[in-house]
């Protein structure tokens, strides 16, 4: 006879249906075998369970982040951008990713869309986590991101003709280059794929929206990642690169920085996700100049920052599908719960903010069958904060609470 597995019984006050995007409460969700079994209203707690009571705090389920890169952030660096290029390589991003992962889960994020990492690195983090090696959020991982030569993923633009970084690239130019390039993606382990549709800020291009592929490599690139079962993220600033990867058939368009009208109308219309960092910009303009970041790349951010925030704002007026991503790896890993406060400061209600980091996000991860909600079936994923979340949406900066998978990873909250 094999034994039941333990039950755990996770009791308290109130907590934050995401799907309906109600709050409720009390509640006992029950755990068991790291999935949730029951969410049964009322203070009941089954006999032999273990109690988990979290008194008067309010319950979420784990938050996800659709945009981090978790193999680096300005606090892991050497604190010197042309140092950090020349002297970091591969095996420094995977000996600080752990590190990185565990910030990341403490935070309450127990789910991750990692949309671009060097070396396959995305991989073994993903593989170690889930084989319960080290700790750290679920992940999605987009390997090494594609885009064209000279653009936002062509680690050699701006540096000497005599420098050459070694290592998978994703450079690809053309329509079967960048389909081969998906594949390989795919063969190494990607569970979705990025590509750069326009430039960048952090890059050494000089445009900062620029379209970087032509339509045809962007349908190609679309129609092969789902030819393969994958869904495609594409980096767009500019207008007219959105426009061409919402046509190309993306899932989602990360950034969005100068999206217009009829961006919004397509995004609308095809349920395409549009995933603004708008946290960003506060970090970028406060701490990159002394990081020895190019001037040309800050300028840039002064570029985007504001008019991405106003946009934001035009998107969620819209009623656009938006899914929370911070870019967490420009900034420290761990801050990714700061852009909560940001979205309701530019026109999103704290349930909003909250449902685009949970329901939504698991919307655009094809993932409503594991998490972004308290619901039977669903993992365990929980955390919990001592004061309301609707009231003040940046509590959820250091949620007091964490488990994954019926794990406790940390709690603030002492046993009762
Ligand atoms: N990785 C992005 C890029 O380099 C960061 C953009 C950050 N700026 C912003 N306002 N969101 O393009």
């Amino acid at each position: 006879v094999v034994p039941a597995a333990p039950v755990t019984a996770v009791k308290a006050a109130h907590w934050i249906d995401t799907e309906s995007g109600r709050e409720r409460g009390p509640v006992v969700v029950l755990v068991q075998g790291g999935r949730i079994t029951a969410v049964n209203e009322g203070t009941d707690v089954p006999a032999g369970a273990k109690l988990v009571d979290l008194g008067d705090a309010t319950l979420l389920p784990g938050l996800i982040d659709v945009h981090v890169h978790l193999t680096s952030d300005p606090t892991t660096g050497t604190g010197n951008y042309y140092q950090d290029a020349l002297t970091l390589d591969v095996i420094d991003d995977a000996v600080i990713a752990p590190t990185l992962a565990k910030r990341t889960l403490d935070a309450g994020f127990t789910t991750v869309r990692n949309v671009g990492a060097p070396g396959y690195v995305d991989v073994s983090l993903r593989n170690a986590i889930d084989r319960g090696l080290i700790p750290g959020p679920r992940m999605l991982v987009a390997t090494v991101p594609l885009g064209s030569t000279g653009g936002h993923a062509d680690d050699t633009t701006g540096f000497s003709p005599d420098i050459r970084f070694e290592g998978p690239t994703g450079v690809a130019d053309g329509v079967d280059a960048v389909r081969a390039r998906v594949r390989e993606d795919v063969k190494r382990g990607a569970d979705v794929i990025k590509f750069m549709a326009s430039a960048g800020v952090l890059s050494n291009e000089a445009s900062v929206g620029a379209p970087q592929y032509t339509q045809a490599e962007m349908d190609a690139i679309v129609d092969e990642a789902h030819r393969w079962g994958k869904k495609v993220a594409a980096h767009a600033h500019g207008a007219e690169a959105i426009k061409m990867a919402i046509r190309a058939g993306v899932d989602s368009v990360e950034h969005c920085s100068f999206i217009d009208a009829e961006g919004l109308k397509m995004a609308k219309a095809r349920g395409t996700y549009l995933d603004f960092d708008i946290y960003n910009d506060d970090y970028i303009l406060a701490e990159y100049a002394k990081l020895g970041t190019p001037p040309a790349q800050i300028a840039k951010e002064k570029l985007v920052g504001r008019v991405q925030r106003e946009n934001f704002r035009k998107a969620v007026e819209a009623g656009e599908k938006m899914a929370f991503a911070t870019d967490a790896g420009v900034y420290p890993h761990g801050w990714n719960g700061k852009q909560f406060a940001k979205m309701v400061q530019w026109g999103m209600t704290p349930m909003q903010a909250i449902q685009s980091a949970t329901w939504n996000a698991a919307d655009l991860l094809g993932w409503r069958d594991r998490v972004g909600a308290i619901k039977p079936g669903l993992y365990a994923d929980l955390v919990a904060v001592k004061a309301d979340p609707l009231k003040d949406v940046s509590v959820l900066e250091h949620v007091d609470f964490v488990m994954k998978g019926g794990v406790v990873d940390r709690s603030d909250i002492g046993e009762r």
